[in-house]
């Protein structure tokens, strides 16, 4: 027997130098016998506690000692998350699944606009200066600088380059001009999308054009850094693509194994109270023409339950949070409704598993993250100059800035016009969970972590041709004490070992 099986069998984890020491005594096993005599009940030893006669030499103990002390076998895990109580608060009021009315009627549509209207609106007003209705502002033509709110409803350039919109409230729509010569105020009017709701301050000048002064977009305010009380951390998962050939199952049952204390960073594991999980679960059925090559499960049924499979490895101390994404089974105009229960039987009958619509918002330990797959990102791309999908984290800004996750209605993907407006962001997160373009990144906007959690499938030939730089088998973990963003790799030739973003 080897001196490092003796101690691996007796479950004592011994510094590799301390190992390297006995290791070159005469008779290696006799001495590591003695150790474990002298050190009786210890469950990791030193080079000081190995030695077992007085140093004569090397009197001066090195302060970086304990920095340097490698451990190389791993002990019974003992996860710090398994004795400590969920804290879960779930806002059912966000979230569409179960409230869905849309009918696609016409009614459906201005019932839908004017929610939006209504909600941004009153996040808007809180911002003090009094606001005139369009309709009134039009009758009274006030000589001073007045503020309107509306949805903006068309923009373009004029001859003369300035931008003309066309902004619409309740009662009436207003053509404003911003003017070219005012640079900061273009830069903020060229950023501005079809269907967000804004704050313009400004006055007529000849005839019926209302020229701009500012711009207020509903944005938030800086928010302070929540931390939660106890030691516990917060992994996110997304875009598994369950059923699909390229599905990387090697690299997700590592990942999986790393939650259950097997591997390096299990300090980091055993923290892990909450995981959320943005969406495609699995690879689908029919999502695209020729799909069905790629596929290695080719019932949708299948699919759900090989993804039950590798959900029933997660330690039952964490909560787990499930929202769809466009090629999971359920309608694909945002808001999405839960996956159901026919798909996930089993799921629905753990009492860890919490499956909400996209968005979803929930409450972990005080600190809240909102959970939304993020497939509006293929609406903001078009319109947004400098917006790529390299930088997938740029739609949590772009959608804090707006309070709205997918202003833009009408193209791709689509919205379903419910009677209450879903994707206003209302509660301002302090964690934002986006996924969709398979592409990890992260953000700090004014206090929200912005992380987009990449995916566990290999690069697709439609992404290769579409020029997306996936990054697969990364996980991010933010520990909640200290709000510390944990990347952690698990690709072959990609250590495990993790960097801190802060
Ligand atoms: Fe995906």
């Amino acid at each position: 027997m080897n001196v490092s099986d003796f101690f691996a069998e007796r479950k004592i984890m011994i510094a590799k130098e301390a190992l390297d020491y006995i290791s070159s005594r005469p008779d290696p096993i006799s001495y590591a016998e003695a150790v474990i005599e002298k050190n009786e009940g210890k469950k990791f030893l030193t080079l000081d506690d190995v030695k077992l006669e007085t140093a004569k030499v090397d009197l001066v103990k090195r302060d970086d000692e304990d920095e340097r002390i490698e451990a190389f076998f791993p002990v019974e895990f003992k996860p710090v998350a398994k004795d400590i109580e969920p804290r879960v608060k779930i806002f059912d009021e966000l979230d569409v699944t179960g409230k869905s009315n849309s009918d696609g009627e016409v009614s459906d549509f201005v019932n839908y606009f004017r929610d939006r209207f209504e909600r941004i609106s009153d996040i808007l007003k809180q911002r003090g200066s009094t606001v005139r209705d369009i309709e009134t502002l039009k009758k009274r033509r006030y000589q001073e600088v007045v503020r309107v709110i509306g949805m903006v409803t068309d923009k373009r350039y004029s001859k003369n380059g300035h931008i003309l919109l066309v902004v619409e409230d309740p009662t009436d729509q207003l053509t404003v001009l911003v003017p070219k010569s005012d640079e900061p105020l273009m830069d903020v009017a060229s950023t501005l999308l079809h269907d967000e709701v804004i704050a313009i301050d400004g006055k007529f000048s000849r005839g019926d054009l209302f020229i701009a002064k500012d711009i207020i977009q509903p944005d938030i305010v800086q928010k302070s850094i929540k931390t939660s009380d106890e030691d516990v951390a917060l992994a996110m998962i997304s875009d598994t693509h369950i059923g699909s050939r390229l599905f990387l199952e090697k690299i997700f049952r590592k990942f999986i194994d790393w939650l259950n204390g097997k591997g390096p960073r299990a300090d980091l594991a055993g923290k892990v109270k909450y995981l959320t999980i943005a969406g495609d679960l699995v690879d689908g059925i029919g999502i695209y023409p020729g799909q069905e090559n790629e596929l290695a499960i080719l019932d949708i049924y299948d699919q759900y339950e090989a993804f039950e499979r590798f959900m029933e490895e997660i330690p039952e101390y964490i909560e787990v949070f499930v929202i769809p994404g466009n090629h999971d089974a359920v309608r694909v105009a945002d808001p999405q409704p839960a996956i159901s229960k026919e798909l996930i039987p089993e799921l629905y009958s753990c009492k860890n598993f919490h499956m909400l619509g996209s968005p979803g918002y929930v409450s972990i330990h005080d600190i809240e993250v909102l959970i939304y797959h993020g497939q509006s990102i293929h609406s903001f791309v078009p319109f947004l100059s400098g917006f790529d999908y390299a930088h997938p984290e740029r739609l949590g800004i772009e959608a804090l800035k707006r309070r709205h996750l997918h202003p833009v209605y009408g193209e791709k993907p689509p919205i379903a016009p419910e009677s209450r407006d879903y994707l206003v962001i209302e509660r301002v997160p302090d964690i934002m969970h986006f996924a969709d373009v398979h592409k990890n990144g992260y953000a700090n906007y004014k206090g929200v972590t912005i992380v987009n959690s990449g995916t566990w499938q290999d690069i697709t030939p439609y992404q290769i041709k579409q020029g997306h730089h996936p990054t697969p088998g990364i996980l991010p973990v933010i520990t909640l004490m200290n709000r510390k963003l944990n990347i952690l790799k698990f690709k072959k030739g990609e250590s495990i070992g993790s960097t801190s973003l802060s």
